[in-house]
């Protein structure tokens, strides 16, 4: 049975190039984003690690570690983390763990046998401070993913995490958000002070509440 949202992340230890982590810990009160890549020394493979490493900051920001993984060992890492680093214009210091036993891989459910019996395809996990799986993507291998996009979903997950609101479709941070329809238009004028906006009864914005 594979991971669900809102089951537990599974816990494990591993080798990495941050060293061993235990990964429950690694995270500890933070939101975390597991992502597997499916080789080392591969063209899209290191662009994405190369984004994700730019926007260090962007991360940071939100309290969100990151972890990527593949099924290539601990060498092969450190050699490609060095080439990325030159042709990315960035420093790749979030762990990159070893999977050579597929523990993790098998864990998460990031081996899809048809399309490859060996490698990891482009898994993304974004797990809560609760260590529940909030989000999960899979991409191809042939498709890099889109890791403003990742930003985006964490936004809105963690607005979500706070107050009774969605977020609608293309969503940005700083724009409107839904109001969820467990709230009456009653409850939801008292608790949104910006405003709500009732387009149809079950259709609700109000302004993005702000930030703590
Ligand atoms: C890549 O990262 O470029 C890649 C990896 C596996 C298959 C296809 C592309």
């Amino acid at each position: 049975m594979s991971l669900q949202l809102g089951d537990d992340a599974p816990n494990f230890k591993a080798v990495t190039t941050e060293g061993e982590i235990d990964f429950y810990e690694f995270l500890g009160n933070s939101w975390g984003i597991l992502f597997s890549h499916p080789a080392d020394y591969t063209p899209v493979c290191t662009t994405e690690l190369g984004r994700t490493a730019n926007l260090k900051e962007e991360f940071a920001k939100r309290g969100v570690k990151v972890l990527a993984v593949s099924v290539d060992p601990l060498d092969k890492h450190f050699g490609w983390r060095n080439d990325i680093n030159e042709t990315q214009n960035c420093t790749v210091d979030f762990p990159i763990i070893a999977d050579e036993d597929r523990k993790v891989s098998e864990l998460y459910g990031m081996i899809h046998p048809k399309a490859s019996a060996t490698a990891t395809v482009r898994s993304l996990f974004v797990i809560g401070p609760d260590k529940k799986v909030k989000l999960m993507i899979v991409y191809p291998a042939s498709t890099g993913r889109n890791f403003f996009e990742v930003l985006r979903v964490v936004d809105s997950l963690q607005l979500t995490a706070n107050y009774s609101v969605a977020t609608p479709a293309d969503w940005k941070e700083g724009e409107d958000v839904i109001v969820v329809p467990a709230i009456s238009t009653e409850d939801a004028i008292a608790k949104f002070p910006k405003g709500v906006k009732v387009v149809k009864p079950y259709l609700r914005y109000t302004p993005q509440p702000d930030k703590n």
